[in-house]
């Protein structure tokens, strides 16, 4: 197998859907002066955790475009809970792509206290050898979700997978409080959009007067 040749439409559908996404992004806030999505990011699976992922789960080579569904993977990150229903829902009601699984990690969070919306996608992507289709992972949650699930990720990278008790039960922690920020935040969301909407509002006369 070319690697390179494996890898071109996976990068390919990444850098679309980033664009696709920040696009919606944009549109809400011209058109609402503000937006369900806070930022997006993407990024196509290194080499060796493609491998590392496919020799866990004891996948064939040959099985790995099938089996693996986080090759091609994109992040929604927004304020507040809400906002990711809110995404999912546009996601569930566009035409470029079909929804083949979704995981609510929000509402079961996973063992470890982590916590997010997955959307496994199938995506076209058009090549020089006609349209290929592809498994994508959409991962959509909050700042504090983003925060946490940071943190934690760098830590099992420096433990091998492997953390220590006592540090696990501080993630546990921590996790729950992530949760009880979301909630709080929630609690105060309309202050908290009045005053990004009069903020953006006084940009904007910014940028008029810089034309
Ligand atoms: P792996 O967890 O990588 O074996 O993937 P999976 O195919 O079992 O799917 P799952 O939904 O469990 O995880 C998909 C992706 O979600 C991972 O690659 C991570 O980006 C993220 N994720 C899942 N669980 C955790 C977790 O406990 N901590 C962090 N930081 N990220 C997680
Ligand atoms: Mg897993």
């Amino acid at each position: 197998m070319n690697w390179d040749i494996f890898i071109a439409p996976y990068a390919q559908a990444v850098e679309e859907l980033k664009v696709k996404l920040k696009g919606m992004r944009r549109q809400f806030e011209y058109e609402l002066e503000q937006s369900p999505i806070e930022f997006v990011t993407g990024r196509v699976k290194p080499k060796s955790s493609i491998i590392e992922k496919a020799r866990r789960k004891a996948i064939n080579p040959e099985d790995i475009e099938h089996e693996l569904q986080d090759i091609a993977g994109v992040r929604v990150v927004c304020q507040f809970v809400d906002d990711i229903y809110a995404v999912v829902d546009m996601l569930k009601h566009r035409h470029d792509f079909e929804i083949v699984e979704e995981k609510d990690y929000i509402s079961r969070k996973k063992d470890s206290g982590y916590r997010s919306y997955h959307v496994i996608i199938n995506y076209p992507v058009e090549t020089i050898h006609g349209e290929k289709m592809l498994l994508a992972e959409i991962q959509i949650r909050t700042l504090a979700m983003n925060f946490w699930a940071t943190n934690e990720h760098s830590l099992n990278y420096k433990y091998a997978g492997k953390i220590p008790s006592e540090v696990k039960s501080r993630l546990k922690k921590a996790a729950e409080a992530a949760f009880r920020l979301d909630e709080e935040m929630s609690a105060i969301k309309n202050e908290i959009q009045e005053a990004q909407k009069v903020f953006m509002r006084k940009e904007d006369k910014k940028k008029d007067m810089r034309k």
